[in-house]
């Protein structure tokens, strides 16, 4: 039995997280649901959306699946997410980005990762106001979390049979941050001849992403840029209902989707937990349940890939406790 902590979330978090949960449970893997609340509802209830209770339960599991927080806007507490990724070092933020058969796109055949860099640039929140009408925030850039990031970028390319790592930037303009970014993914790639390196700018990216998006492989990025067009290429392949993610570090792993608690549909029965259903397929493999991860896997695929019972984002028309039990029904065939 292995002791996984869970964090429900807020909005549709609860809804998917329970999905997921069923449907784990209908493949027979043992798992100790450590489930840890946090985020706004928490907030108003202990004072912090973030409770030391979470963070201590990821450092001694060391391994999380976690549904989305909701982040209040332009005012109150800090993202749980970015704190989450600061307390626990987890400073590689994986995204990979496939088509899935099925699931009508303008673009076939996009195989890419995005690996961003989770702790430092505008994230650290460094902000000021100058005054009523001028306000600051502090990019940082370091020698040290760029490297790490580059080196990760390339052993997952070399582990992942991948071709290609793309460091972008906009280092023309911020010469001095982006620039020390570009110097450090340079020397990093000197140590892997046998992965390609090329370098592309922010803007030109998305641009070339939404006109030829098969070029791409390994994108590694600073984080705010990580941030915007992993939700551009979440796009490419169907939207935030199927695109998946990690944050990684050296102790721990959460695996979280790329979206957020969606409140307009909350409570709705409309939520598509395939995104947490990714995660989680990662989430097992991780933890050396491979065989049951795989299964996973392909009910998720095979399902979609049918079309008769899909969520409203995927243009269908099934609640998620009918797309939730098509999925542990597929299980039972496949197992
Ligand atoms: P969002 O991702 O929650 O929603 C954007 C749109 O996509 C909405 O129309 C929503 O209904 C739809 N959508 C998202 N996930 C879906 C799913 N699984 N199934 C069906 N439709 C889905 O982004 P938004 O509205 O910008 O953010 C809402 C809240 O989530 C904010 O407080 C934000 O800070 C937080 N957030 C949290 C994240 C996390 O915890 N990792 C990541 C991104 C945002």
């Amino acid at each position: 039995m292995t002791t996984v902590t869970l964090v429900p979330g807020d909005g549709i978090g609860p809804e998917i997280s329970e999905s997921v949960t069923r449907i784990i449970d209908s493949l027979g893997v043992k798992i100790d649901w450590d489930v840890q609340t946090a985020g706004a509802d928490v907030a108003e209830k202990e004072g912090t959306p973030l409770p030391q209770r979470v963070i201590d339960s990821i450092k001694k599991n060391k391994v999380a699946l976690k549904a989305p927080v909701t982040t209040p806007i332009g005012k109150g507490f800090r993202s749980v997410n970015v704190a989450l990724r600061k307390e626990l070092d987890l400073y590689a933020n994986v995204r990979p980005c496939k088509n899935i058969e099925g699931i009508k796109t303008p673009f076939d055949g996009v195989n890419l990762v995005v690996v961003r860099e989770n702790t430092e640039d505008l994230y650290a929140g460094v902000e000021r106001k100058v005054s009523d009408d001028c306000a600051e925030s502090i990019k940082t850039i370091t020698r040290g979390a760029s490297t790490r990031i580059a080196k990760y970028a390339f052993e997952y390319a070399l582990n992942n049979s991948r071709k290609t790592v793309w460091a972008v930037s906009k280092a023309n303009i911020c010469k001095l941050s982006d620039g020390l970014f570009l110097e450090c993914c340079r020397e990093v790639a000197k140590e892997y001849p046998q992965i390609e390196y090329k370098e592309i700018l922010v803007d030109n990216l998305c641009m070339q992403l939404v006109q030829n998006p098969q070029k791409f492989d390994v994108l590694v990025l600073p984080n705010l840029y990580g941030d915007i067009v992993s939700d551009l290429t979440a796009g490419l392949i169907g939207g935030l209902g199927v695109a998946q993610g990690a944050n990684i570090g050296k102790e721990c792993a959460v695996f979280e989707p790329v979206h957020g608690s969606a409140p307009d549909i909350k409570g709705q029965n409309k939520a598509n937990p395939t995104a947490l259903l990714l995660c989680a397929v990662n989430m097992l493999k991780h933890i050396g349940e491979t065989e049951k991860a795989q299964i996973l896997e392909s009910a998720v695929l095979k399902v979609i890939a049918d079309g008769k019972v899909l969520t409203a984002d995927l243009g269908g028309s099934a609640t998620t406790d009918e797309y939730t039990n098509a999925i542990i029904d597929c299980i039972k065939l496949l197992s």
